[in-house]
């Protein structure tokens, strides 16, 4: 990882949060976001000298970024953005509602965050930009369609920043931590298997980020995985 200063968005739980917990363990100042400020006062309430909070909802694209900057501010500036909010849904019955959250979340909120993060290393002289995708992007899905699709977005979106980081020769690192299935709430798939624990994916994702990867799969094994899923032929992906 690039510089001891981290902002992890969404980090009241889940892999977020874990996350949050070992970087500070491992002697990084963090600043720690989501919508459910009492969470995050909890957390800051543990080690008060090694967090600060921002509460807001990064769906209001109006004023996440006022909180962001404000945040970088409290920091004395920041190294490392991860971005871990995001979610989503099965959504057999094709309700619009629910595709519309994720793209509202996954794509429209995060497309606003990793760019202003680009732009804040880009006018910094460097920086690390991660985000947490996942391997259901790496093709589509009949009982998840708008996840795997908002997914797949996100993946090509920082593949695409990585390339204008590379070609515009900017000390810009960009890391697509992809899980499999992590044990928190969201993973609601009806067949899990291979379901990390979300303290070892943390560590996991923090070994990744401290080694620069571009690509961190969580765990391991879901390296294998993805790129099965990803080269399987189409006539044996539209009978599954
Ligand atoms: N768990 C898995 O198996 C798995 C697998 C592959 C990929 N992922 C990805 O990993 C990321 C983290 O998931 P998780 O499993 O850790 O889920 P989680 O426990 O539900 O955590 C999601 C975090 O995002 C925040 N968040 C959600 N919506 C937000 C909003 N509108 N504004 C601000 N913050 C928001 C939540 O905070 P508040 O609720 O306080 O706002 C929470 O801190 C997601 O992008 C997910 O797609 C998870």
């Amino acid at each position: 990882m690039i510089g001891k200063r981290i902002i992890i968005i969404g980090a009241t739980s889940g892999i977020g949060r874990a996350l949050a917990e070992v970087s500070v363990a491992e002697g990084h100042t963090v600043g720690i976001t989501g919508r459910r400020e009492v969470l995050l006062q909890e957390i800051a309430a543990e080690r008060p000298l090694c967090y600060h909070t921002a509460a807001f909802d990064i769906t209001d694209t109006d004023t996440s970024i006022a909180h962001l900057e404000g945040l970088a501010e409290a920091m004395g500036g920041v190294d490392a953005i991860v971005v871990s909010a995001g979610g989503g849904n099965t959504n057999a019955a094709l309700d619009f509602e629910i595709e519309q959250h994720m793209i509202d979340l996954n794509v429209r909120a995060f497309t606003q965050l990793v760019d202003w993060a680009f732009t804040y290393f880009k006018a910094k002289g460097g920086g690390h930009l991660a985000a947490i995708t996942s391997v259901a992007g790496m093709r589509g899905s009949r009982q998840a369609p708008g996840y795997s699709a908002t997914k797949a977005y996100q993946i090509n979106y920082l593949a695409g920043l990585r390339q204008k980081a590379r070609k515009e020769q900017l000390n810009i690192v960009v890391t697509d931590i992809c899980p499999g299935f992590v044990d928190t709430p969201m993973a609601k798939s009806p067949v899990r298997f291979w379901v990390a624990p979300v303290d070892k994916a943390a560590w996991q994702i923090y070994r990744g980020l401290h080694k620069q990867r571009n690509k961190v799969y969580i765990t391991r094994r879901w390296r294998l995985v993805a790129w099965l899923y990803r080269w399987l032929p189409d006539w044996l992906h539209e009978r599954m």
